[in-house]
């Protein structure tokens, strides 16, 4: 092969492998998955991941049930606490792995009587472990979300008195952070979700908590050891609208999703959270109000659309309810940069093992002759 015909030919596989990785780029990822799933009136809060069982869990707006959701959108009542007060509201719910429990936050919406619970019940057999009510000294409550840590603590958000229940292993409750730094910034009176507090929790694995609270969009880093809080700066976003669920990805990333704003936050942090940054913001689905986010494996965020605004505000008979994975624009343009390092690479290797040919054949050659 002459030299001019060689290099035309690597520029014609050059051009040839551009055309082509795109679309192989784009096939690799595939499309998000997304899982319709149907359930007479189900309106659920929360989102969990089952890594053990390899399904979804949510709540339920007023059935007292805890639901498994599989890859296909079967949908299965895995608790059904009918000894819980008519009506209540299951919300946060988050899967205690290493004790093999789920933990679910149980509230009565106004104008059903007051009623504010943490329950934990068996993974396996759905046997409840102990119903906790939640103390607030006669004040308006709203037990929202739930975290747990290694030792099978939760932690619990009230979004009406902007403090922290932490309940133990045993189910004994009490009040653990109450800090005047969950005060302290304005309300936006105007804001949809002026009403509500401290919301989305999520335990980090160097012992603290990351807590959001909806109407001043402020994220707080709550030490779960003493309950001491500090403001997270966020250094380059205006305000987070009405942040709702929080979740830890296992690479430190941290989801915020909005059913407000339509909105998933992805933030960063490199100095354990005293700071962070709005490293991705992508936008949701318009409809189905997205409440909750979860992580599962290889560090895939999926997103519940379970229209609870609807619920909540009386128009019952829904029955189709979804959750949508979500990619990261940003995480997929990172990923395609790899595909063409590793595909230089790849090139660089084979013409560099086609010129070593090329000298042997010649060398051989010129041995013969
Ligand atoms: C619960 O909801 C049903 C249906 O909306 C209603 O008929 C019933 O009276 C409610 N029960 C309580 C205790 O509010
Ligand atoms: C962000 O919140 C702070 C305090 O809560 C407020 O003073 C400021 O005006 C808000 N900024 C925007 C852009 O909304």
């Amino acid at each position: 092969m002459s030299i001019n015909s060689s290099k035309h030919s690597l520029i014609f596989t050059l051009f040839l492998l551009f055309q082509l990785t795109s679309p192989i780029t784009k096939a690799l990822a595939g499309t998000p998955h997304l899982i319709n799933f149907r359930s007479q009136n189900l309106y659920p809060e929360s989102l969990a991941w089952d890594a053990k069982n390899q399904h979804f869990l949510t709540g339920s707006l007023n059935h007292r049930t805890i639901s498994s959701i599989s890859d296909a959108g079967i949908v299965e009542t895995l608790i059904s606490d009918t000894s819980l007060p008519e009506n209540v509201t299951v919300l946060g719910i988050t899967v205690d792995s290493l004790h093999n429990r789920v933990l679910a936050v149980i509230h009565a919406v106004h104008p059903l009587p007051p009623y504010n619970a943490l329950a934990a019940y068996d993974l396996n057999t759905g046997n409840r472990l102990f119903l906790s009510l939640l103390p607030s000294d006669d004040q308006p409550a709203l037990a929202n979300d739930v975290a747990v840590d290694f030792k099978g603590n939760a932690y619990v958000t009230n979004s009406i008195g902007n403090f922290i229940w932490k309940i133990n292993l045993q189910g004994e409750p009490s009040i653990f952070s109450k800090s005047a730094r969950f005060t302290e910034n304005p309300v936006d009176r105007d804001s949809p979700c002026n009403f509500c507090g401290l919301n989305g929790i999520a335990y980090v694995n160097n012992g603290y908590l990351l807590v959001a609270q909806s109407n001043t969009g402020k994220i707080f880093k709550v030490d779960a050891e003493d309950g001491t809080v500090r403001q997270i700066l966020l250094n380059n976003v205006e305000n987070l609208t009405c942040p709702d669920g929080v979740v830890l990805r296992s690479d430190g990333v941290v989801l915020v999703v909005s059913p407000e704003a339509n909105k998933l936050w992805m933030l960063k942090s490199n100095n354990g959270w005293s700071e962070g940054v709005v490293y991705d913001k992508i936008d949701l689905g318009d409809e189905g109000y997205p409440t909750s986010v979860v992580a599962r494996e290889r560090d895939r965020m999926y997103v519940l659309y379970g229209y609870v605004k609807e619920g909540v505000l009386g128009s019952l008979g829904r029955e189709s309810f979804r959750i949508e994975e979500v990619r990261s624009p940003k995480e997929s343009e990172d990923e395609n940069v790899w595909i063409y390092v590793m595909v230089g690479f790849g090139l660089a290797y084979f013409f560099y093992w086609r010129f070593q040919m090329g000298q042997l054949v010649k060398n051989m050659d010129k041995k013969i002759n």
